[in-house]
C-alpha cells in the first residue's frame, strides 16, 4: 500500500523524470513486474488479496504514467497557444543615407563607362591638395577654398597638414602611382572653413573624375558629363558650359544643367534662370601632369569635380544642406534605394 502512495507521489517534471518513472515501476524489470514474479511464492490462501493489491498498484502506476505523459505533451513548446493567422509584426529596417544613395548612383553610371573607383586621405599635405595641383605659393586661389589647418609648416622642408578642401588630391595620388591610361572617379568628403547655413557647410562631399590617355579631348569631357546628366536627370536635360578658372585645369569650365523651376518649398537650389551648376571641370593642366611624372606631350586628360549634395538636392528637392548631417530620423527615413 505504501508503494501505491509512492507511485502516485513520484515527482515528474519533464520527459526525463517521466522516463525514469516508467523504468522504475512499469517496465518489465520494474518494481511492479518483480512483485508479480514474487506472487508465486505467496501462500495460496493469501494470493487472492495480495494479487488484488498488486493489480491496484499496476493500474495506479499506468494511469499516472498516461496522465503525466499527456500533461507534458500539451505543455510542449510546439503546441503553445499561437494564432498563426495574425499578421507578423513588421521588421523595422534602416535605409541608406540620401548622399549614399546618390553616390552609389553616380558610381553606377561612371562604372558603365569604364571608370574605376578610387579614394584618398581626408587629412592631406599641402603638396597633394594645392602645390601639385598648380596652386602657386601664396596665390589667392588657395584662399578661395577656406582651409582647415591640422598642422602648420614647421620648417623649410616640412609642409602644412590640412583637411582636404576638394577631392582633387586623389587625382594627384593616382597619377603619381599609376601610368596612363587612367580612368577613375573618386568620391569623398571634403572640408572648408565656412559658416554653416542652408547653402554652405564646413564639410560636404564631392566626386572627382579623371581621364588621362592619348588624345583625350575637351569633346570627350563634354560628352562624358552630358551622358552622366542624362542618366541622372533624364534624357531631356540640357547642358551648359561656362568659362571658368581652376589652377589645375586649362581650359576650365563650370557645368550647368537645366532644372525644373518648382514653386514648392523644397526647390531652393533651382535658380530663376532654370540652370543650376553641377560641376567644375577642364583639361588637366600640363604643369599638373609634369608634377606627377606624366609627359604632357604624350598624354592629355580631363578632370571634373561635382558636389554630391548638389546632385542629391536636384534629385530629391532637399533645399537645406544642414539636413544631411543632422541625423533627424524623420528626414532620413524618406529615402529608399528604389527612388
Ligand atoms: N576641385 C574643384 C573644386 O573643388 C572642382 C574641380 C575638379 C574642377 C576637377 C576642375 C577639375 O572646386
Amino acid at each position: 500500500l505504501s508503494l501505491i502512495k509512492e507511485v502516485s507521489e513520484f515527482p515528474v517534471s519533464d520527459k526525463q523524470t517521466l522516463e525514469a518513472f516508467r523504468l522504475k515501476y512499469i517496465s518489465k524489470k520494474g518494481v511492479v513486474g518483480e512483485l508479480f514474479d514474487e506472487l508465486k511464492q505467496v501462500p495460496n490462501e493469501q494470493k487472492k488479496s495480495v494479487g488484488k493489491i498488486l493489480n491496484q498498484l499496476k493500474q495506479t502506476a499506468e494511469a499516472r504514467f498516461t496522465e503525466l505523459n499527456e500533461k507534458l505533451e500539451s505543455s510542449d513548446s510546439s503546441s503553445v497557444d499561437i494564432d498563426l493567422s495574425l499578421p507578423p509584426v513588421a521588421n523595422k529596417t534602416g535605409n541608406l543615407h540620401p548622399l549614399t544613395l546618390t553616390r552609389y548612383r553616380i558610381i553606377e553610371i561612371f562604372e558603365r563607362l569604364g571608370f574605376n573607383v578610387a579614394d584618398g586621405p581626408e587629412i592631406e599635405d599641402d603638396w597633394h591638395n594645392f602645390s601639385a595641383l598648380n596652386f602657386p605659393e601664396n596665390h589667392p586661389a588657395r584662399e578661395m577654398q577656406d582651409t582647415f589647418f591640422v598642422e602648420k609648416k614647421q620648417s623649410a622642408d616640412s609642409q602644412d597638414v590640412i583637411l582636404r578642401t576638394h577631392t582633387s588630391n586623389v587625382q594627384i595620388r593616382m597619377m603619381e602611382k599609376q601610368k596612363p591610361p587612367i580612368r577613375a572617379i573618386m568620391p569623398g568628403r571634403v572640408y572648408r572653413n565656412e559658416a554653416i547655413s542652408a547653402r554652405a557647410h564646413c564639410f560636404f562631399h564631392q566626386v572627382e573624375g579623371l581621364y588621362i590617355d592619348k588624345n583625350v579631348s575637351f569633346a570627350d569631357l563634354k560628352q562624358t558629363i552630358f551622358h552622366f546628366a542624362k542618366e541622372m536627370y533624364g534624357k531631356d536635360v540640357k547642358l551648359r558650359l561656362r568659362p571658368s578658372f581652376f589652377p589645375f585645369t586649362e581650359p576650365s569650365a563650370e557645368i550647368d544643367v537645366t532644372c525644373l523651376i518648382c514653386k514648392g518649398a523644397g526647390c531652393v537650389v533651382c535658380k530663376r534662370s532654370g540652370w543650376v551648376e553641377i560641376a567644375g571641370a577642364g583639361m588637366v593642366h600640363p604643369n599638373v601632369l609634369k608634377n606627377c611624372g606624366i609627359d604632357p606631350e604624350e598624354y592629355t586628360g580631363f578632370a571634373f569635380g561635382m558636389g554630391i549634395e548638389r546632385v542629391t538636392q536636384l534629385r530629391y528637392q532637399v533645399g537645406d544642406l544642414r539636413l544631411y548631417s543632422e541625423n533627424d530620423i524623420r528626414f532620413l527615413r524618406q529615402f529608399h534605394s528604389s527612388d
